[in-house]
């Protein structure tokens, strides 16, 4: 497996998160986000469901434009099938409640932070790990405010295992990043999308989905 030199304050592994001590996100969730979620616990529900299967599908676009980068292969192929199990998890709670799935919608949060990755293949690579790893961090921030909010259950300890895979997710993108391009291009592009994705995060209005 490829190593990489951890230098952004990632933190190893979180055994127990209540929140994410060592994010590197610069806007904080404003606990209105988990009010909105609770008070309509089943469009959240349906939100969160597409977007574990968008983050499959997202994972499989990767290894499927970079066949021959094999860490990130093989990487993304594990998360692809991460991803999807945690979408037939999420499904299991919507059919419990007497739900059903509902068509995709467009994310607008993914969108916005799409429209920011340059062209040109390395400076693509980059945009693409750095914003998947950012998106990652985001939702392991918004999956632990959830289960914090949450009466202590089922229900809570699965958005706790969650949020601890998406913390995981965080991580394995950047380093990826690391194993794949120099230090000063990460670190230079790191600091403006953490600001791009702040802005376009505090910009978004609040409601019961992930973003
Ligand atoms: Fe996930
Ligand atoms: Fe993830």
């Amino acid at each position: 497996m490829f190593t990489a030199d951890l230098a952004f304050n990632i933190p190893p592994t979180c055994p127990a998160i209540r929140t994410m001590p060592q994010s590197p996100l610069r806007y904080t969730t404003p606990p209105a986000w988990t009010e909105l979620v609770l008070a309509d616990f089943d469009s959240f529900l349906l939100d969160h469901a597409a977007a574990e299967k968008k983050a499959s599908g997202m994972a499989i676009a990767m290894l499927s434009h970079y066949p021959d980068r094999v860490e990130l292969v093989a990487a993304m192929a594990d998360l692809a099938v991460e991803e999807l199990t945690h979408y037939r998890e999420v499904v299991k709670w919507i059919h419990r409640r007497g739900l059903i799935t509902a068509a995709d919608r467009k994310d607008p949060y993914v969108l916005a932070l799409r429209d920011c990755m340059r062209r040109g293949r390395e400076v693509y690579l980059l945009d693409r790990l750095l914003t998947a790893s950012i998106i990652e961090a985001r939702g392991a921030e918004r999956f632990a405010l959830v289960a914090n909010a949450l009466q202590a259950g089922p229900l809570q300890r699965f958005y706790q295992s969650i949020a601890r895979s998406e913390e995981r997710h965080y991580t394995l993108f950047l380093q990826l990043a690391q194993h794949y391009l120099a230090r000063e291009q990460i670190q230079q592009r790191w600091e403006e999308l953490l600001d791009i994705e702040a802005a376009i995060a505090a910009d978004l209005p609040l409601r019961a989905a992930l973003h």
